[in-house]
């Protein structure tokens, strides 16, 4: 069945097509997961790469943005828009030396208890900082199981969301969290695209309902009007 298949292919495919040299992943720390993470929710990843590594050099460890001037992190943010991110980064940080030891939480309610943070990222942060089982459901990844599954109803509904939060837990593998996470990512953004997925050379071919009815283009529903 697909819901067991979906994590092997997946990984499967992410070891040959998939991005292996973010600057994010070497070293793999959680202060700088949780930065690409903040800076990637409403920029795209060639964007955000010389942004990261400025970032990174000028406040390498948590402690560092914690204790730096607002001037200082809203001039590094400057460029990428969206300020709230780079405000909401600078209390998360104060507030974890206060009360996580200066580190991140590795704790879901405790990591989107942090501002910024909603359980989508908390999970991005869980499963590549530290390998934990712990879904991501941002909008690549929505597309792909509402496509894969047939899941009908535009996926910002509180119902159609909370079913797709159901399926991201059960097709969760026990193995290299930080890559699957990472692998639906990619395949969301260069495979099962929007617009033009590839779904003649998709691994998951076999098991995709809405490729099987005919519907990858109606799927996911959009928004009602
Ligand atoms: N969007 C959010 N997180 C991402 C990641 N790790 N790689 C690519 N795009 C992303
Ligand atoms: Fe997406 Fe097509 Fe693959 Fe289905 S077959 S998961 S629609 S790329």
């Amino acid at each position: 069945p697909i819901e067991t298949e979906f994590a092997p292919r997946l990984l499967a495919w992410f070891d040959r097509h998939g991005r292996h040299d973010l600057p994010w992943q070497h070293p793999r720390t959680a202060y700088r997961v949780w930065l690409s993470e903040i800076m990637l929710q409403q920029t795209q990843v060639s964007v955000v790469i010389p942004y990261f590594q400025r970032f990174i050099d000028a406040m390498p460890d948590l402690p560092s943005l914690a204790h730096a001037p607002q001037d200082d992190v809203l001039a590094l943010w400057s460029g990428l828009g969206y300020y709230a991110r780079a405000r909401n980064l600078h209390a998360a940080a104060k507030r974890c030396v206060e009360l996580h030891a200066s580190d991140l939480p590795r704790d879901l309610d405790a990591l989107i208890a942090l501002p910024g943070i909603g359980r989508s990222t908390a999970g991005a942060i869980l499963s590549q900082a530290w390998g934990d089982a712990a879904p991501i459901l941002d909008g690549n990844v929505k597309r792909v199981l509402c496509r894969l599954f047939g899941i009908e109803g535009w996926p910002g509904l509180p119902k159609v969301e909370k079913q797709l939060w159901a399926i991201a837990e059960t097709i969760l593998p026990n193995t290299r969290l930080a890559d699957y996470t990472q692998a639906q990512m990619d395949f969301g953004a260069t495979l099962c695209t929007r617009t033009a997925p590839a779904c003649a050379i998709c691994p998951l071919q076999d098991g995709c309902i809405a490729l099987r009815e005919g519907r990858v283009a109606e799927l996911p529903s959009p928004k009602p009007g």
